[in-house]
């Protein structure tokens, strides 16, 4: 299984519609993919319909099992999507409280890594949709994930918020005493502003060898096909964001 999670400190960037759109062309092609809302806000899972209220089983139940998660319990938590081969493990509010109550040191910081070693082969791919703050879940999820893929938005109050991002990533690669390989993904670019191009080329220079080239353009698809609970691919393949996303995986897979 190849582990990919998706994170930036900075909410609105486009983490959770690169989850669905790269997550839906995976399958599209035929993998079996598993996509992981650890966000408390639940986007991913309300994309899908599900309403992170009022969720019976959710990604939440892991953590009350800690390392050692049952096989029924982790059968109830994984749901289908509107895609096929893609399924998902939805995120409820409740998550929200592991963030104040619980800490690395209860031996919570594997879970993720624990729940995707059960699954590790029942799925090609996982991707983890993870909440804009530094906490257990984030940390959850740097742990599990061999890539780290990192959207931004390509305007000027980005940049600091990543310097933070690739900061914050570093720190926990030190406490967890491996490396992680990250590329940022330019997102919501706009070629008509200046902001937007001038933004690019700066993210092309201080993030040289860690950046996609390209940049997922602003399409306003990309709500559409929030809105009807489906990907990009689905309901316009040749639209411009569908276009770039299939790039962007392209280059994902081959580096
Ligand atoms: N390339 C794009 N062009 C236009 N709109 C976009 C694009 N990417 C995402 N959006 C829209 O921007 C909003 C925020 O995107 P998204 O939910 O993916 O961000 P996020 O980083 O997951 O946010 P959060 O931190 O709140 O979870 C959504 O309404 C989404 O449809
Ligand atoms: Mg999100």
């Amino acid at each position: 299984m190849h582990v990919w999670s998706i994170a930036n400190q900075k909410g609105g960037v486009g983490k959770t519609t690169s989850v669905v759109s790269l997550g839906a062309l995976l399958a599209q092609q035929g993998h079996r993919v598993l996509v992981f809302d650890l966000d408390p806000q639940g986007s991913l899972t309300s994309y899908f319909r599900h309403n992170p209220d009022e969720m019976e089983h959710s990604a939440f139940d892991l953590f009350m099992h800690g390392g050692k998660i049952p096989d029924d319990v982790l059968e109830n938590v994984i749901l289908p999507t509107s895609i096929e081969g893609m399924d998902m493990i939805p995120a409820s509010t409740a998550l929200a409280t592991l963030e104040r109550n619980v800490s690395q040191q209860d031996g919570m910081g594997l879970v993720v890594s624990k729940t995707l070693a059960k699954l590790w082969d029942q799925y090609d791919y996982a991707l983890i949709d993870t909440p804009p703050l530094l906490g257990v879940l984030l940390i959850n999820s740097l742990a599990a994930c061999k890539k780290l893929l990192v959207p931004v938005q390509t305007e000027f109050l980005a940049l600091k918020g990543l310097e933070r991002m690739v900061h914050t990533i570093r720190m926990v690669m030190r406490s967890q005493q491996r490396d992680l390989e990250y590329l940022v993904i330019p997102t919501m670019f706009d070629r008509r502003t200046a902001a937007s191009v001038k933004t690019l080329k700066t993210l092309r220079e201080q993030y040289d060898g860690h950046i996609w080239h390209t940049a997922i353009p602003v399409d306003t698809r990309l709500r559409d096909a929030s809105r009807e609970g489906k990907a990009i691919s689905q309901i316009d393949p040749e639209s411009r964001s569908a276009r770039a996303y299939r790039l962007l995986l392209k280059n994902i897979v081959e580096n």
